[in-house]
């Protein structure tokens, strides 16, 4: 175990003692790595950030005293306070492209890396193997579907592994290195418990009218992956401490500043990228990653850290994702920070809704698609049954990056008025459609896919 772990867990021995109400072990030596169980591991990190209480979220019970605030006219109060991307932040104004790539979006990343996500830590290597090849017809496209394992081993005590799973289709008949559409997905399990509580009525809903997403890939000629996203990071925090998060940590608690699961998730984003990149028929300079609410998340995460991602389709991603937290509507900051979702974000994040508030942050989440800029990123909201993501607070971040894309030469979405629902904003490199159905991604997909094709063939064609 490496000396800062060794230190923070007897740190944390001594600590628990008195959170748990276990007896206290003043230990020379220090004990071996305990894994905390989700609700400890909440306390031990408001604990380290010396804070006693959070503030509680919104609820989605509209019968509760602390209902979602859904009125437009209570939303807006903090925006006020929004930081402004081309501000640096000792507040001298960002003047060209280079100001922006070589001080101001270092100096938001650092500040999404610190306070909101948190930093990667040094880790093994992925060996990428692939366990399976089959021949299959997908929506009547004669398909090679390979099943792929990310090994990572760990060479520190706790020996945890972790097996990264993708799956990746490209059409048999597809020549040359094709693009590749990404998807953030669900774990076969997970999508079992979902037929099982989800009447076949409720799922083809959520699946809408058109044909699934990989066909629609696929028609196009182009490879389609799945990338299972608790192969890499469990979605829990008790689950902290093994995963690729547990092995940075060597299976010891996160300091403030370590990543959280979004970026864990978005880490294994990359790691596809180096796969891609060897691999041959896929082409690694056009690879688009998708993700619908958290996933959504943690695909913004992905795309604003990875300049190998050369697109985004951010479905649905609410609070954490392309929601401005300062926005008073739907979810907020006490719902992230509370012990069901922590683990999403670096520890230091609980700051803000203990000590601090949303308007003390200093970024915000038009900052995160900022980071996309110039690349191509389409960001999509339901409507009826999709209010707690907030789709006008999406719209707003996203318009409010639109003034760093057209600093770099590329278009923004071109105006700040909220369109009707189905109308989409889809000629520029920034883009927006919210659909009429609820939390799925699935009616934006055809819009997103011609949006993506637009700008494969632009690149094509510079040379
Ligand atoms: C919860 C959570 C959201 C999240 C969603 C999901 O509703 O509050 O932030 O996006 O789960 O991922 O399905």
């Amino acid at each position: 175990m490496s000396l800062p772990n060794r230190i923070r867990l007897a740190a944390l021995a001594a600590v628990l003692g008195a959170v748990l109400g276990a007896a206290t072990q003043a230990a020379a030596v220090p004990p071996p790595p305990e894994p905390l169980s989700t609700e400890d591991d909440h306390a031990w990190m408001m604990r380290q950030l010396g804070i006693e209480s959070l503030r509680r979220g919104a609820d989605g019970n509209p019968d509760s005293p602390h209902a979602a605030n859904y009125l437009e006219s209570k939303a807006n109060a903090r925006m006020a306070t929004l930081p402004d991307p081309l501000v640096f932040d000792d507040g001298t104004r960002v003047r060209n492209a280079a100001d922006w790539w070589e001080r101001r979006r270092p100096e938001i990343a650092a500040h999404f890396e610190s306070e909101i996500y948190g930093r990667v830590p040094e880790l093994p290597t992925v060996q990428w193997q692939v366990t399976d090849k089959t021949i299959e017809t997908i929506g009547g496209v004669e398909t090679e579907t390979r099943t792929l394992v990310g090994r990572v081993s760990n060479p520190l005590p706790p020996n945890t592994r972790v097996d990264i799973e993708l799956t990746l289709s490209r059409p048999t008949g597809a020549t040359g290195n094709v693009p590749v559409i990404m998807e953030l997905g669900f774990d076969a399990e997970f999508l079992a418990r979902l037929r099982e509580r989800f009447t076949e009525e409720q799922l083809a809903a959520f699946r809408g009218d058109g044909p699934p997403w990989n066909e629609q890939v696929l028609a196009r000629g182009w490879a389609a992956a799945t990338l299972v996203a608790t192969s890499i990071q469990a979605d829990h925090g008790a689950g902290l401490y093994e995963g690729i998060i547990g092995i940075g940590t060597g299976g010891g608690s996160r300091a403030p500043e370590d990543w959280g699961a979004l970026r864990a998730w978005a880490w294994g984003a990359s790691r596809v990228v180096d796969y891609l990149e060897t691999a041959e028929g896929f082409d690694a300079a056009r690879v688009a990653v998708e993700g619908h609410s958290r996933y959504g998340k943690a695909m913004l995460v992905a795309m604003a850290f990875e300049p190998r991602l050369a697109a985004a389709f951010i479905s649905s991603s609410g609070e954490g994702g392309a929601k401005p937290w300062r926005r008073h509507y739907g979810e907020q900051v006490g719902n992230i920070a509370s012990s069901s979702l922590y683990h999403w974000m670096a520890g230091n994040f609980l700051k803000y809704a203990g000590p601090l508030d949303v308007d003390d942050l200093p970024v915000d989440q038009h900052m995160l698609i900022a980071l996309c800029a110039p690349r191509p990123v389409f960001i999509s909201s339901g409507t009826d049954g999709d209010q707690w993501t907030d789709p006008k607070g999406m719209f707003l971040a996203t318009a409010h990056a639109s003034p760093v894309y057209e600093l770099l030469g590329a278009r923004g979405l071109g105006t700040m008025e909220y369109p009707d629902v189905g109308h989409g904003l889809l000629d520029g490199d920034l883009a927006w459609r919210q659909h009429d159905l609820g939390h799925t991604p699935a009616p934006n997909w055809p819009y997103f896919l011609d949006f993506v094709e637009r700008h494969f063939d632009k690149d094509e064609q510079t040379p």
